[in-house]
């Protein structure tokens, strides 16, 4: 195996702005390898996925932790190529859809619990917010585990939020239930291109020793901007009718344009009318 320790240094040198040391007799190197050098992929291969693969992935998505072993996250494994393509008529922004092999969607599932008590004569008490709280995390860390499994065979992925702005649609076209709602889709494919590490926060920004402290916020923004700028600057402004052209664009300055439009104010009655409890 090449020595991946100084592959691993230049990926969160790149990322965090850091020369982290690394013991090289670390178990696990590999896999500290491919996490740190992960990349969002948006351009794929006109290649199949075989369907053992997809179920050794899901097999392995479905091994991630759950809580109280509950297990309310499913996986949505979409190959039907005329629902593909009305999820890709969606989001024209978003033409990566039309390359997926496959299109995932992880779903939070808080109706089998309650079918459960049903079940067995039970009561259930439960069903507020930390019902959705509950399955919504159970349904991140399922797609989180399974890009990590996909990434480790060799291939991309682009988790796809944005199929939350057309919920309802997406619910009808999948055929979800009652208390069972899409969290995010995913792109799936054979990496057309190698695709770049995304710089992020500094780790004096993210991780808190002891208490939580963003004192020097202001200072740390900055300062990300400008190490992002430097290395992955942006390619355009967003809305310059609206905000104008800025001198310098950086991250802060994106985001707070993205943020700064309503978006996706319809998802809490969405959910309600999923039958979730959002009090
Ligand atoms: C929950 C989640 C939702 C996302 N939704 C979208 C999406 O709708 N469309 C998209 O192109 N990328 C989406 N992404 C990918 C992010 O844009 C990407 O992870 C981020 O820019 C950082 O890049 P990296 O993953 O290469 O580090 C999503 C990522 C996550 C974790």
């Amino acid at each position: 195996m090449p020595d991946l320790v100084p592959l691993i240094k230049v990926a969160l040198f790149e990322r965090f702005g850091e020369r982290l040391e690394i013991d090289a007799d670390l178990a696990g190197i590999d896999e500290i390898a491919r996490i740190s050098t992960h990349r969002v992929h948006r351009r794929y291969l006109a290649r199949e996925i075989s369907p053992q693969l997809m179920r050794l992935l899901c097999a392995c998505a479905l091994s991630a932790p759950s809580k109280s072993d509950l297990q309310q996250a499913d996986i949505v494994v979409v190959r039907d190529k005329s629902k593909i393509e009305a999820i890709a008529d969606l989001l024209p922004e978003m033409p990566w859809l039309r390359e997926t092999a496959v299109f995932l969607v992880f779903l939070a599932n808080g109706r089998r619990l309650s079918k459960i008590c049903q079940m067995r004569d039970k009561p259930f008490p439960n069903d507020h917010l930390d019902l959705l709280f509950n399955a919504t995390v159970d349904a991140a860390i399922v797609m989180t585990t399974f890009l990590r499994a996909a990434e480790a065979v060799g291939l991309g992925c682009c988790p796809i939020s944005v199929i939350r702005d057309h919920a309802a649609v997406v619910s009808e076209l999948l055929a979800l239930p009652d208390k069972v709602i899409p969290v995010a889709g995913m792109c799936l494919g054979w990496p057309a291109e190698e695709g770049r590490i995304s710089p992020r926060l500094s780790l004096g920004t993210t991780v808190h020793e002891d208490r939580f402290a963003d004192d020097n916020l202001d200072a740390a923004i900055n300062a990300y901007d400008h190490r992002r700028a430097a290395i992955r600057p942006y390619r355009g402004q967003r809305e310059p009718q609206r905000f104008g052209q800025s001198d310098f664009y950086g991250w802060s300055e994106d985001k707070a344009r993205q943020y700064a439009v309503p978006l996706r104010t319809d998802f809490g009655a969405f959910v309600r009318s999923k039958n979730f409890r959002l009090d």
